[in-house]
């Protein structure tokens, strides 16, 4: 145990200093994973404790510094067709919705995409439902993917994966379908990446310079966020979407109090918020 790395003060300002700078809310009794997920970095950057961390990165000397903090702080956890049922609902409601206003193309983002299996699993997706519906989506499909973490969004756009996560929810017709193999690891199809991109964007800042989007995947990352920051960011989103939009949160995630500015459409197990 790094306990020593924390001078008194330190965990509670570290607290603080991270739900400032990306919304992450760090409960009581975390300091464990704070220590064991920063004592790399700080042994790498010659630091000894978390204070002197902070002090650092609050002189804004080094950006780098800072972005490695946030990097270090976040839980990349994913894995493909993550939710199976979302993806269904895609094939079986929204595109074709999309399809009855033709001659436009489709914009999907995938906010905290992690490794970029969300991201390119639409793509599969999209792909599958153009192969099954011939002349269909014909304005295109466009997939952001965007992550607060540097780190995590190099990995995405190298669409290659190994070990474990080139096996994580694959079948054997998927990794045949989808990819190429290289040694033990997969690479992403270029018909499947060609309809994607990625860039950083931190969801609790601004977003209105990314556009508007007819469906947003924000899954699995609100559950770190305070009620406030959730509340927020959910607002933001349904600005975000064009009309009749839908939003797709995590299984264990919901809207609470938000329920009035969506409605939520069941189908398949899974469930998807539909702007009024
Ligand atoms: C558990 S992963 C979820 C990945 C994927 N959406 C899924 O459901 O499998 C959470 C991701 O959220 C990202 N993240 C955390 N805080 C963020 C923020 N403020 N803005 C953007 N991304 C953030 C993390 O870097 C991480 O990659």
């Amino acid at each position: 145990m790094n306990r020593h790395l924390l001078g008194p003060g330190d965990y509670e300002a570290f607290q603080t200093y991270l739900q400032g700078a990306c919304g992450i809310v760090l409960g009581h009794g975390k300091e464990y994973l704070v220590t064991s997920r920063l004592a790399g970095l700080m042994r790498t950057n010659g630091i000894t404790s978390v204070g002197e961390l902070l002090k650092r990165v609050k002189a804004g000397g080094s950006q780098g510094l800072q972005v490695s903090v946030i990097d270090a702080m976040t839980t990349n956890e994913t894995f493909w067709f993550r939710d199976m049922p979302h993806f269904q609902m895609l094939s079986d409601i929204v595109f074709p919705e999309v399809e009855s206003k033709p001659g436009r193309s489709m914009r999907i983002w995938s906010a905290a995409c992690s490794s970029g299996q969300e991201s390119y699993n639409l793509s599969m997706t999209a792909q599958q439902y153009i192969s099954a519906h011939p002349g269909c989506l014909s304005g295109g499909v466009e997939i952001l993917g965007t992550d607060i973490s540097n780190r995590i969004l190099e990995e995405a756009k190298k669409g290659v994966y190994c070990g474990l996560s080139a096996s994580r929810g694959l079948g054997a017709e998927q990794r045949e379908r989808y990819f190429i193999s290289r040694d033990d690891c997969l690479e992403v199809r270029p018909e499947i990446r060609r309809r994607v991109s990625f860039r950083s964007q931190n969801i609790t800042e601004n977003y209105s310079l990314l556009g508007r989007f007819d469906v947003i995947f924000c899954r699995n990352v609100l559950i770190y966020f305070s009620a406030e920051k959730k509340s927020d960011i959910i607002e933001r989103m349904a600005r975000a979407l064009n009309s009749r939009g839908y939003l797709f949160l995590g299984s264990t995630e919901s809207l609470s109090s938000h329920s009035n500015l969506f409605e939520m459409v069941n189908h398949g197990g899974g469930i998807a918020y539909r702007l009024k």
